[in-house]
């Protein structure tokens, strides 16, 4: 059954007069046509925007049935050719990663060591916080180094190919937040990329994943190529939506059971297509009649505008029906399935997703958020980092507004990892 929402939710819409137009910008699109040259650019913007006419029209059909279900057995036993599907699609549900009962287990003791620590902990939005400031409660630290989460991830990550040989789809723990969404609330989110914003055109390791792009061969961008893309840089620009290691799936693990409607997930599925889109958006200018709007040949090449529509340097890509109009946002904004304790959802770190606007169920929808992130030099030196900082009561140097955990109630420290050795070396100890 698909599950669709129609209409644009109360998000804004992205227009060059409230856009961030910082001067200069206007310099790595030369940059890249310095490099590649025009006709790669229109070639690509005239593919890209043919292909998301197909894509559009399969995705509003097909809504929510076009993510993959998947269970543990089946994701770490895939076969080469199921593998390449779900690559294209970018996105999946693996049901039972962790036992109903254990997840339960620890949405109460989350529950329980945040009402403990309440006065102490902040979170996002401010008024109402959803997504909480904690990133070492015993659930987290069990969730992170399960057994089952530890291969799950590493299976993730070698989906990606490195031939330099000195990167391993060894997962690395990193720590991130809750979310706690009680029911009624609104969350005022948008559609968004995560892993930097300006950062995919500014800088020239990250720019250097979407050669293809540039270079009017969009159909052979490979949106899983570990050996380029551990050396960008989603934080050339510093802001705190960005992460500053490379996960190759973000994800959650779901503590609560969650239906679409219930405050849970929507992305845009699929990669490889919409990346292209939003990164060549910024080259061009629309047609003077709206009636021209969609056709792509109308459009003329604009390098002199320092305006990247939905990019703010400091927060994540954000994307809207006025700003990318052939993405039809509308029609191609999907839930996810119902989720239930123990269930995990991933999704590439290039794919548009946002948390729905209402939770219309009658329980908290409870996520931990475990991202999948292979062993490079990058992530590594950030996990030590995270260790060290750790071990010293300090909150993820991605989230320094945290606070000092060791002092909550109902902390335990190193003792709440498992997983033995493998869940140690995840969290960066050895
Ligand atoms: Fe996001």
């Amino acid at each position: 059954m698909p599950y669709i929402t129609k209409a644009w939710p109360p998000w804004p819409q992205f227009v060059e007069s409230k856009g961030e137009l910082r001067a200069g910008n206007a310099r790595y699109k030369q940059e890249i046509i310095d490099k590649y040259g025009a006709d790669g650019i229109r070639q690509s913007w005239l593919k890209t925007c043919k292909a998301l006419n197909a894509l559009t029209a399969e995705i509003a059909a097909k809504g929510s049935a076009i993510i993959p279900v998947l269970t543990l057995d089946e994701i770490l036993n895939t076969s080469e050719e199921s593998k390449e599907e779900l690559k294209d699609v970018g996105c999946f549900v693996v049901r039972d990663v962790v036992p109903r009962p254990e997840a339960t287990a620890w949405f109460q003791s989350l529950k329980q060591y945040v009402a403990d620590n309440k006065d102490e902990i902040t979170g996002w939005p401010l008024e109402t916080p959803i997504i909480l400031d904690i990133f070492h409660s015993p659930s987290q630290q069990a969730a992170r180094s399960h057994a089952n989460v530890l291969k799950m991830t590493r299976e993730l990550n070698s989906f990606w190919h490195d031939e330099s040989g000195v990167t391993s789809p060894e997962q690395l723990s990193y720590a991130d937040g809750v979310r706690i969404r009680t029911p009624g609330i609104a969350l005022a989110d948008s559609y968004n990329i995560d892993a930097g914003s300006l950062a995919r055109w500014a800088d020239p390791s990250y720019r250097s994943v979407y050669s293809s792009i540039w270079s009017g061969e969009p159909e052979k961008h490979d949106p899983y190529n570990l050996g380029l893309r551990k050396e960008a840089n989603p934080k050339l620009f510093p802001g705190p939506a960005h992460s500053s290691i490379l996960r190759t799936f973000q994800g959650w693990l779901a503590l609560t059971e969650a239906g679409p409607g219930d405050g849970s997930l929507m992305v845009y599925p699929n990669v490889k297509v919409v990346i292209a889109y939003v990164l060549l958006r910024p080259f061009f200018a629309p047609p003077e009649k709206e009636a021209d709007l969609l056709d792509a040949e109308k459009w003329s090449l604009d390098l002199e505008s320092n305006w990247y529509p939905g990019t703010f340097s400091d927060d994540s890509q954000l994307l809207s029906p006025e700003s990318h109009p052939h993405l039809r946002l509308e029609e191609c904004l999907v839930s996810i399935p119902k989720m239930y304790p123990g269930d995990t959802m991933f999704w590439h770190t290039d794919m548009c997703h946002a948390v729905e606007i209402d939770h219309n169920g009658a329980i908290d929808a409870s996520v931990i958020y475990i991202g999948a992130a292979p062993t490079t030099h990058m992530n590594l030196l950030y996990i030590k980092d995270q260790w060290a900082r750790f071990k010293n009561g300090m909150p993820p140097a991605d989230f320094e507004h945290g606070k000092d955990e060791s002092t909550f109630k109902g902390y335990v420290g190193e003792e709440g990892i498992f997983g033995g050795e493998a869940g140690k070396k995840a969290a960066g100890a050895i």
